[in-house]
């Protein structure tokens, strides 16, 4: 049995590495990080485009990137994470998109918010708590402390969550499916559900549209919500 000091020095080692992690999310941020969610086929992709073309109609210069991938390193784990070929561990999963997360934070994401711009994100923080999390069973508290060491504790602006019944993603699939689209029915439904759990405790930084609606209608949603956050933020 381990005596008091073993607690402190053990409590000690805790504050310092909570210290060290907390440490590392200070910089300034001018810009606006939105962040696109939601299980595969949802529309996310479809959006940030438009999205991407009205901000540039408007005459910002935003910043699209997507996940995993948005670096050389990036683009990489991504073939990686997607090739059907490799059957990996739900660890280094998570690990591999936590990689790619790191190298698109800090090559990319962090200096365009300090730079004042708009950043576009097509998945983010969220979809590995989301699959990996609630769909593959890992432990979310760990998810959240890899999601702050990755991101430097980076938090979007707004989070756009497409929601769709799984039934109804799959249905829309056109093309041949890769590694993280060949999972079952089940997990794209627990997917959904954490996603929508997610919003529950974090209400104020999701938007969440039903994605059944047209694109049209979901882009003009879309633009209604950023536009009163551009405004805010003082970047128009
Ligand atoms: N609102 C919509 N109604 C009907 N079909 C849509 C809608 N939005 C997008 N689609 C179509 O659904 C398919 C998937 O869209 P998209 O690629 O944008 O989804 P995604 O969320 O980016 O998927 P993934 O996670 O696989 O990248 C595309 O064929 C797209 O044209
Ligand atoms: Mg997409």
């Amino acid at each position: 049995m381990p005596g008091p000091a073993f607690f402190v020095v053990q409590r000690v080692f805790a504050l310092r590495e909570f210290l060290t992690i907390a440490s590392q999310g200070v910089f300034e941020s001018r810009g606006l990080l939105i962040t696109m969610e939601g299980i595969d086929g949802c529309g996310k992709t479809t959006q940030a485009n438009l999205l991407h073309q009205r901000l540039v109609h408007e005459g910002l210069s935003p910043l699209m990137v997507r996940e995993p991938g948005g670096t050389a390193v990036g683009e990489d784990i991504r073939q990686v994470i997607l090739n059907n070929h490799y059957s990996l561990s739900l660890g280094a999963e998570t690990l591999l998109y936590m990689a790619a997360r790191s190298e698109l934070s800090e090559q990319v994401i962090v200096p365009a918010l300090v730079a004042g711009k708009v950043v576009l994100c097509d998945r983010f923080t969220d979809s590995t708590l989301a699959y990996q999390g609630y769909g593959g069973g890992a432990d979310l508290k760990t998810i959240r402390y890899l999601n702050h060491f990755a991101t430097r504790g980076i938090n979007p602006s707004l989070t756009i969550l497409f929601d769709l019944k799984a039934e109804e993603a799959v249905a829309r699939r056109t093309k041949q499916v890769d590694r993280m689209e060949s999972k079952d029915l089940n997990f794209y439904r627990r997917v959904r559900a954490g996603f929508l759990e997610l919003v529950n405790t974090e209400k104020q930084r999701f938007l969440v549209i039903d994605a059944t609606g047209s694109i049209d209608d979901i882009a003009g949603l879309v633009w209604s919500k950023t536009l009163l956050l551009i405004e805010k933020a003082g970047i128009c």
